[in-house]
């Protein structure tokens, strides 16, 4: 009698436990059969009502058949489980053949770009790369390089004053000073920087901009010296072909000074409207270190003789890379950087 009944209810438990489709239809399979009203649980109950003797055998039988029901539900949740994991994974997939995210960094700016050329150029000479104060003395950017107070030089250069004695540079040329104060010649630096001037911003002023300084200085140094170095430089920074002109010039820090030009590399001297039709491209100042300077600044001029010149960066990068305008070059824009 238990035993037909133990059957019935294993086989629909079995039969259930196939046809469940998820989860939740099996927890109702276990409720209907092991709920406190189960039918399973109502056999169970029975056994109260069974003979003491048949005891043993019967409770038997009830083990057996929950344990083969139970086994049959662990069976198909851990089926359930596998498929829904497998469900998933689908869905995650990494695919490795896929391209990489780029990451997107900055572009180097067109002054850095010519500076680390001319910064090669003249270590192929051996020179040095040094730095002075931003923040100067008026002492080193004007006194020290012959522009005493009161001199006209010191209006073309017009700066912001930090008070009577301190500014903010307007030229490189101080760190020369510096320099020479601090080392024994022979001394062979370009010193470039950042320098400042009271000028209202177009296409090519800017109350901040870049200076490249450099200044030889030994035993024996002459006009020579001066002029095959910075022909080799505008070589190696413009082409080959370029030539170069010195026309005569004032700077107070040096003597004889000069402005050079060199050829026009866009038309190679015919004219264009590169060069204004000119031929020639105005690009540094320069001269022989003036005597009052060395001796100022602690070195004798009767042994000792250099050179020294100066060049605009941000007038290379325009010049180089066939920028027209100068404020492109502060606004950070990385649609311009990026084209260079
Ligand atoms: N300091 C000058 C300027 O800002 C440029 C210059 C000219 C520098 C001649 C030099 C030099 O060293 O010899 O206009």
């Amino acid at each position: 009698m238990v035993k037909d009944k133990l059957e019935e209810i294993r086989q629909k438990a079995l039969a259930s436990i196939e046809e469940a489709k998820d989860q939740d239809s099996l927890n109702e399979v276990r409720v209907k059969v092991f709920g406190k009203k189960g039918e399973f649980t109502q056999v169970q109950k029975g056994m109260k009502d069974v003979a003491p003797e048949d005891r043993p055998k019967v409770g038997a039988m009830i083990n057996e058949a929950r344990a083969a029901i139970e086994e049959k539900m662990t069976e198909a949740r851990e089926k359930m489980q596998q498929k829904a994991l497998e469900e998933r994974l689908k869905h995650e997939t990494i695919d490795v053949t896929l391209p990489a995210k780029k990451n997107k960094i900055g572009h180097r700016h067109p002054n850095t770009i010519a500076l680390d050329e001319v910064e090669k150029i003249f270590i192929g000479m051996g020179f040095d790369v040094v730095e002075g104060p931003e923040i100067e003395k008026d002492y080193y950017n004007f006194e020290a390089l012959n522009i005493p107070a009161n001199h006209p030089a010191k209006d073309e250069q017009d700066t912001f004053y930090i008070n009577k004695d301190i500014l903010l540079r307007t030229q490189t040329s101080p760190v020369q000073v510096r320099q020479m104060e601090a080392k024994k010649p022979p001394i062979r630096m370009i010193a470039p920087g950042r320098v400042f001037r009271a000028d209202e911003v177009d296409a090519t002023h800017s109350p901040s901009f870049h200076q490249i300084e450099g200044m030889v200085i030994d035993k024996g140094i002459t006009f020579s010296d001066l002029k095959g170095t910075l022909e080799m430089f505008v070589h190696k920074l413009f082409g080959e072909d370029t030539k170069v002109k010195f026309r005569p010039h004032h700077f107070p820090f040096t003597e004889p000074s000069a402005e050079m030009d060199v050829s026009c590399f866009k038309c190679g001297g015919k004219g264009c409207r590169f060069c204004k039709g000119e031929g020639w491209i105005e690009i540094l100042g320069c001269g022989m270190v003036h005597p009052k300077v060395l001796r100022m600044s602690g070195i004798d001029p009767d042994v000792y003789s250099g050179f020294a010149f100066g060049v605009g960066l941000e007038r290379i990068a325009l010049l180089k890379y066939e920028i027209d305008d100068m404020r492109l070059l502060y606004e950070n824009d990385i649609r311009f950087l990026s084209q260079f």
